[in-house]
């Protein structure tokens, strides 16, 4: 192997074990310039600035006191620009080393554990120190050392770079590599992935040699970053991502990693604030955070630091899961769910910040301690009660509280308490239970919403959003109608009271690819366009995109009264990624008419928006891609006869099909076109001809 440059203090305790001898060949036979340090030796008076890295590499936990003694003398020669290696068990030494508050939870001696390697986050795979390392590589076979990787906790100020490869599937909720940035220095912690006391296959030697060699030559001279916690590392972040075709240029996305329910919506001061379920870790939903977005114009938003972290030792540990916010007399206040173990229960947090930026847990977290007795709440393997989200108000006085459930017995409930203060709730029993033959076993984000002449309550229940609309009364739910808030990718929905009265409803756009597919990306998660929902003269339900998104309008096609002719395409010059569409469609003497987005010229490529003469709106995704790894499912939503002609209005944006027919229904599908040139959009007739009018604008991006 070429010789290096690099001058390596290989660290070692009063003793070499042999995993670190083997290290030392290891280091030697590679050509790197090595050393081996005693600790003690650092401790004392012994000097590092020859070297350029030092290498601890550790395969048992090191003892604290020693440590503690090691810190400051490790701390200064990185913040003077040296590079620093914490591998193995060396990395569960992060808090001792006072580089980071929050050291690895799973640190485990694994001597029978499945080969594995790092997969290396694809936002991150460029730095130097990961030079000729595939994205995903098995590196050590079984080890016999300890390994040390985040699982249930992150780290609070590291940036996660790579989580775990095994031979058959990505593991991305197990972190093993993670990188800091000390003054002038770097430090980079790999928990797993390097072992030297071993004799592995060829493959796998090599991507481990690469990567150690990687690693050593290259840490002192990379710029780490630390998790972006300001506005600025955010919007940096997003940048980086922003090239993605399938990236929205309009609907709301994390700046990077994963995004699941939209959490704590208010208006506050005249701004929209939205919190989202984070991860700042990675495209995957483990280790869930607040993030939190601000507009004021509902079209651009800015990204703001996260706003709730997992708290170590707090009953939220494991995540902050969804919640609400209210204005408790001027206190901004959230309630959310925390979840630890097998509890998941509900939390508090406040705050006085304008900008609702900080806030600060409640000590009496959680603020209620169990779920309720009666009736019976669902346990499973998982939890000890199906037992979150919420939704509070305020009547006469009383704060009231919804929280989601699943029952033993069977069926999902939207569970009722009440409170004077926010803090002390007394249970009052389900205000409406389902059958979970209908209605799915457990009830997730329940929301009960006021519209006016008639109530509607919501509840996700891991399929659909369901909706109920009828009298809410003295705690109970009397449902008159029941359907489905949309048809489509679409999940766990909540909404905002604007200043000017409106209810605004925004949900989460799961992907529909793989895992993989998402750790690929770098990101995962949108939100919907927000939806005014109320009610009609006949009670029934509205669902229209807030009015303000036509500021987003561009170019403009339109086509008035236009027959389209059967069975060969028609075109628009129109066309794009970032797209609003609005038709009014009669099928005269057609059995169907589509109207194909994302559409290559050829039309290998296509999403068909199908109106049939049965009453049925579909989306085929048959040929909307060419990558495998995405889903084909056909999506379904009747448009009832009494809606023609069909007002058709559909949003393209990225892999985001939003449409809403006649204002009323909606289905939202995700769709991930390979090719560049799927941008087209044109109008098909089946069977006979079709009457169309449409207008057609290019929409603006707003990230
Ligand atoms: C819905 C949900 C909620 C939970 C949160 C966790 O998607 O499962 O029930 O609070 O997501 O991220």
């Amino acid at each position: 192997m070429a010789e290096s440059e690099t001058a390596v203090a290989l660290l070692c305790g009063s003793e070499q074990s042999r995993e670190q001898v083997a290290a030392e060949s290891w280091c030697r036979s590679a050509g790197f310039d090595v050393d081996v340090i005693r600790a003690e030796a650092v401790a004392g008076d012994a000097s590092l600035s020859p070297y350029d890295v030092v290498w601890w590499h550790a395969d048992a936990v090191p003892d604290a006191p020693s440590v503690a003694d090691l810190g400051s003398e490790l701390r200064s020669f990185v913040a003077d620009g040296g590079g620093l290696v914490l591998s193995l068990a060396a990395l569960s030494a992060v808090d001792e080393l006072d580089i980071d508050p929050v050291a690895p939870d799973d640190v485990v001696v694994d001597p029978d554990g499945p080969p594995a390697g790092p997969l290396l986050k694809s936002l991150h795979e460029d730095l130097p120190v990961f030079e000729g390392v595939e994205r995903r590589s098995i590196t050590r076979e079984a080890t016999g050392a300890t390994v040390a990787r985040y699982e249930a906790v992150l780290p609070e100020r590291g940036e996660v770079l790579a989580a775990t490869r095994l031979p058959d599937r990505d593991e991305p909720g197990l972190v093993t590599a993670v990188g800091w940035s000390v003054g002038e220095g770097s430090v980079v912690g790999l928990g797993d992935c390097l072992v030297f006391d071993a004799e592995p296959p060829a493959d796998v030697a090599t991507a481990r040699d690469a990567l150690a060699t990687s690693l050593l030559a290259n840490v002192a001279d990379t710029a780490l970053p630390d998790r972006p916690h300001d506005a600025e590392g955010l919007a940096a972040l997003r940048e980086r991502l922003a090239d993605d075709p399938h990236r929205p240029s309009y609907h709301l996305s994390p700046p990077a990693n994963w995004l699941n329910d939209p959490n704590g919506l208010v208006q506050w001061n005249g701004r929209y604030h939205v919190f989202y379920q984070y991860n700042p870790g990675g495209p995957n939903h483990d280790t869930i955070h607040w993030g939190h977005a601000v507009s004021d114009d509902l079209l651009h938003w800015e990204d703001e630091p996260v706003a709730l972290t997992p708290s170590p030792d707090g009953p939220d540990r494991d995540g902050c899961w969804s919640g609400c916010a209210v204005d408790d007399d001027g206190t901004p206040t959230l309630l959310y769910t925390g979840g630890r173990g097998a509890d998941q229960l509900p939390c508090l947090a406040t705050t006085d910040d304008p900008d609702l930026r900080t806030w600060a847990k409640s000590p009496d977290n959680p603020i209620i301690e169990a779920p309720p007795e009666e009736p019976a709440v669902l346990s499973t393997d998982h939890w000890d009660g199906e037992f979150r989200d919420h939704c509070v108000w305020r009547e006469d006085g009383t704060w009231y509280q919804l929280i989601g459930a699943g029952l033993a017995d069977g069926g999902g409930a939207a569970l009722l308490y009440a409170a004077e203060d926010l803090r002390e709730w007394e249970y009052r029993g389900p205000i409406l239970t389902g059958d979970y033959g209908i209605d799915g076993v457990v009830w997730e984000c329940p929301e009960l919403l006021d519209l006016g002449d008639r109530s509607l309550l919501h509840v996700s229940n891991y399929e659909d959003v369901v909706y109920f609309l009828g009298e809410y009364a003295d705690g109970a739910f009397e449902p008159e109608e029941r359907g489905l808030l949309d048809h489509g990718d679409f999940y766990a929905p909540q909404s905002m009271r604007t200043d000017d009265g409106r209810l605004l409803t925004w949900g989460w756009l799961p992907e529909a690819r793989t895992e993989s597919a998402h750790w690929d990306a770098g990101w995962a998660g949108a939100l919907s366009l927000p939806r005014e929902l109320s009610v009609d003269g006949d009670g029934d339900l509205r669902q229209r995109p807030a009015p303000e998104l036509r500021d987003l309008r561009g170019a403009r096609e339109s086509r008035d009264d236009w027959t389209v002719a059967p069975d060969s395409p028609s075109e628009l010059d129109l066309a794009g990624r970032s797209l609003e569409l609005r038709a009014e469609v009669a099928l005269a003497d057609a059995d169907a008419a589509e109207l194909a987005v994302l559409e290559t010229p050829d039309r290998e490529e296509r999403t068909a928006l199908r109106y049939t003469r049965e009453g049925d709106l579909v989306v085929d995704r048959s040929a909307a891609s060419l990558d495998p790894e995405t889903s084909e499912e056909e999506l379904r939503m009747p448009v009832p006869p009494y809606d023609e002609p069909l007002d058709l209005h559909v949003y393209v944006d990225g892999s985001v099909v939003e449409v809403f027919a006649n204002e009323r229904h909606c289905l939202t599908a995700r769709v991930y076109p390979t090719r560049e040139d799927a941008t087209g959009v044109s109008l098909t007739a089946r069977g006979g001809a079709a009457e169309v009018s449409l207008d057609a604008w290019e929409l603006a991006g707003t990230f």
